[in-house]
């Protein structure tokens, strides 16, 4: 087993943050109505389930959310795929110890040729599925054979969470090489789906020696590119990215891309990304402080919600901004018809800046809509004043 199992890195507390918030109202809300309660979860790059130093891995975490959810009642089944021996016997027994009661699989081998028959296993019933390689992910055919489900009102849920690792980076410079490993290149253009990801890329970083911003911006056009490869083959579904940087001033270590047909899972998933996001500051500014005075006497804490009132307040004045600009077009709107209301802050903010933004335009007299008691503040009917 390799090092990355000893201990969960820092970068993970995000994605598994996410998860976390996430996989609790997905099997709630889909397996409300499914059939016999029951709900699909897919995690095809497993892991060990539980690190060497104890905390949850994927593993570990959808078993638990199994367990959890059964009173509700929802059946969720665990499907896992693990293809390094140690690694899999790691998490055949972490299953076996926290898996009672649950109905679960753990295929040995690769995800590519283990999908199709667990896809087959989920038919009729939601489905979310979990993609976390340590590097590339299946080719895109297959990430949307996924989505090759009944869509529509009425049919089950079907969502994926893919992991796509900034490596991007590395396979993008081979483009200048004049040896390009060829292999290589194909194998990018079979997760991306075609080879538009080389223009993609040449556009943003022509030369061998662009500098660090037009390596950024080269990956981020190939992120935002692949995302929407997979909403066109995924059936029109919609997607979500959340780039995770160990801090706002680093690089991205990797892109979080979701998507799903469902625009209540885009709504739920973008509050539970919000949700994430915080933990993960919150976890970062931990780290920052440990080992200081500041860490010691948990004042890293307060410092931390200080911060985090900053942000909220920043948040709330950009979405007022947005609404205001909304508003002054003089129609009633609902802030789900209007992307641009959300833009760069989605998967960031949730309801409770979405509600201190309508009320701050209702302050300030800009619209008559008061949010006080409505649920669904996506579809609530925003009337100018
Ligand atoms: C980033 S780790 C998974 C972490 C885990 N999902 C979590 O969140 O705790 C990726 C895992 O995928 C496994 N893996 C790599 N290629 C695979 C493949 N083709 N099929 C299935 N598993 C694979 C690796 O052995 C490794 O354990």
């Amino acid at each position: 087993m390799n090092n990355f199992h000893k201990t969960k890195k820092s970068a993970a507390v995000l994605k598994h943050a996410i998860l976390d918030q996430y996989a609790t109202p997905f099997a709630s809300k889909t397996g409300k109505t499914s059939l016999d309660h029951r709900v699909a979860f897919i995690d095809g790059y497993a892991g060990p389930g539980r690190y060497e130093d104890g905390e949850e891995g994927s593993g570990a975490m959808l078993l638990r959310k199994a367990r959890d959810m059964a009173h509700f009642p929802r059946q969720v089944e665990c499907h896992f795929v693990e293809d390094d021996e140690a690694t899999v016997e790691r998490l055949r027994e972490v299953a076996a110890a926290e898996g009672a009661g649950v109905e679960y699989t753990i295929d040995d081998g690769d995800i590519s040729t283990h999908l199709p028959k667990l896809l087959k296993s989920a038919e009729g019933i939601p489905l979310f599925t979990y993609l976390d390689p340590c590097g590339l992910p299946i080719p895109l055919d297959e990430v949307a054979s996924i989505f090759d489900r009944p869509s529509g009102p009425g049919a089950p849920a079907t969502e994926v969470l893919i992991n796509l690792t900034a490596h991007l980076r590395r396979f993008g410079g081979m483009l200048h090489s004049a040896t390009p490993v060829e292999a290589s290149l194909r194998r990018i253009d079979a997760v991306c789906g075609g080879e538009w990801w080389r223009n993609a890329w040449l556009e943003k970083c022509p030369t061998k020696n662009a500098s660090e911003d037009e390596k950024m911006a080269a990956e981020e056009a190939v992120v935002v590119g692949y995302a929407k490869q997979l909403r066109s083959r995924a059936g029109g579904a919609g997607t979500w990215i959340i780039d995770v940087r160990p801090r706002a001033d680093l690089k991205p270590v990797y892109y979080l891309i979701f998507a799903t047909r469902y625009i209540d899972g885009m709504v739920t998933f973008g509050d539970s990304a919000s949700l994430g996001l915080e933990a993960w500051r919150k976890y970062l500014a931990k780290v920052a402080a440990d080992g200081t005075l500041f860490g010691d006497d948990d004042a890293w804490e307060a410092d931390w919600k200080e911060q985090e009132k900053i942000l909220k307040t920043q948040w709330v004045d950009m979405l007022a901004d947005r609404l205001s600009g909304e508003l002054e077009k003089g129609e009633t709107f609902c802030i789900i018809e209007r992307p641009k209301v959300l833009g760069d802050l989605a998967g960031v903010v949730r309801t409770l800046h979405f509600r201190a933004a309508i009320n701050k335009v209702l302050k300030e007299g800009k619209t008559t809509t008061d949010p006080k008691g409505a649920k669904d503040l996506w579809r609530l009917p925003l009337k100018p004043a």
